[in-house]
């Protein structure tokens, strides 16, 4: 953004996009990333109900928040929804209705057994008509239906950092198809969202570190889902920093391979994208991809095992700027605008 003595210049509109939930942590990064956007332009930011009088902006560099419109989809293009499961089916129905492209960021269209939905989630599907056409949009493998969807899923943030480990050497049959592939998972606290609780306010995450959701943790069968088996043993931990994702996958790799050739088979796959990179040597951090859409991945021997560290930043690749990826697409805008 080109600021003249101060003051923003101004920038042709783009395509007219929405956000719903644009309060909520994921909302506030999809408005971040999107002000730089070449071809996009933010035209509603909604909060969570209809009538709720609009927060008048705090300075004005920010614009304010208008209550829930759903009349008002008609005059956007795409609508990005990043709000939580259960409320967001019934306002992507809503938004394809009214012609949208919509991007749900929940995990309402994320699993394709409407059962499995209900017994995760806790309640019948609100909007099962739309289940079967839902994209999953974990875009570096799902690029040819994004370009025919109207609706994506995007997906889970720790479902994004372990399948894009996972699924090439899966689909390479690198990995031994007899024995458990262990993930484990650490998240910042923004993983959780906005509105702190008894498990993730400052005083009890501080200088502590926990795991949580063991055995029954909603990513789990979306990552069983996507990898095609249920031998990922997910569990998730909750680091005390804000932002970004550290996967630490232990994988028994098929007789006579070893790291080097994991590394070979994931480079290959990922060669030339430009939001996924195989290190060659080394490790990866969180601050490596804090605030970017980059996923790294680093992989070793270790006694028999292969031991893979993905990690991406749980706001950006894990949820907001793998989101404006799949609308690039759906849109026909190069995928990767307003993520450089
Ligand atoms: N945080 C992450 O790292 C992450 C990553 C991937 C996916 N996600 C998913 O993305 C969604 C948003 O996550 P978040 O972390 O941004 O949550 P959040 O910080 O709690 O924000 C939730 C947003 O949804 C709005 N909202 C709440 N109830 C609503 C309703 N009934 N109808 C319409 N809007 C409603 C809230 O508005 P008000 O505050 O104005 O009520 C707020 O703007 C969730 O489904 C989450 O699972 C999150």
């Amino acid at each position: 953004m080109k600021h003249i003595h101060g003051q923003r210049a101004a920038r042709p509109a783009g395509r007219p996009v929405g956000i719903v939930g644009a309060s909520g942590y994921v909302g506030r990064e999809l408005v971040r990333l999107l002000d730089g956007h070449p071809a996009l332009t933010v035209a509603s930011r909604m909060s969570s109900r209809a009538g709720v009088a609009p927060e008048p902006p705090e300075s004005e560099l920010e614009a304010p928040l208008a209550p829930l419109d759903v009349e008002g989809f008609s005059r956007l293009q795409g609508v990005f929804l990043c709000t939580p499961h259960g409320a967001a089916a019934p306002l992507a129905r809503a938004a394809l209705a009214a012609g949208c492209k919509v991007v749900d960021l929940s995990a309402d269209f994320r699993l394709k057994d409407l059962q499995r939905y209900e017994q995760v989630y806790g309640q019948a599907h609100p909007a099962p008509e739309l289940c079967a056409e839902a994209v999953y949009g974990l875009t570096e493998h799902a690029r040819e239906a994004l370009d025919a969807a109207r609706l994506v899923a995007n997906p889970g943030c720790y479902p994004t950092s372990v399948l894009l480990a996972l699924k090439p050497l899966l689909e390479a049959g690198a990995i031994d198809a007899r024995a458990h592939i262990v993930a484990d998972c650490k998240s910042g606290l923004s993983g959780a969202g906005k509105t702190p609780s008894a498990k993730t306010h400052f005083g009890a995450v501080h200088e502590d570190f926990q795991a949580y959701g063991v055995g029954d943790h909603r990513h789990a069968p979306e990552i069983h889902q996507e990898a095609g088996t249920e031998r990922v043993v997910f569990v998730p931990h909750l680091l005390p920093v804000f932002r970004g994702i550290l996967s630490t996958i232990y994988v028994t790799p098929s007789a006579g391979l070893a790291a080097s050739d994991l590394r070979a088979i994931l480079a290959t796959r990922y060669e030339g994208e430009r939001f996924v990179r195989v290190l060659e040597r080394s490790m990866p951090k969180l601050s490596d991809v804090q605030l970017s859409n980059r996923s790294l991945i680093g992989l070793a021997d270790a006694w028999g095992q292969v031991v893979i560290v993905s990690v991406l930043d749980n706001l950006v690749k894990g949820a907001a700027g793998q989101a404006i990826q799949n609308m690039n697409r759906m849109l026909g805008i190069d995928e990767g605008a307003g993520l450089s």
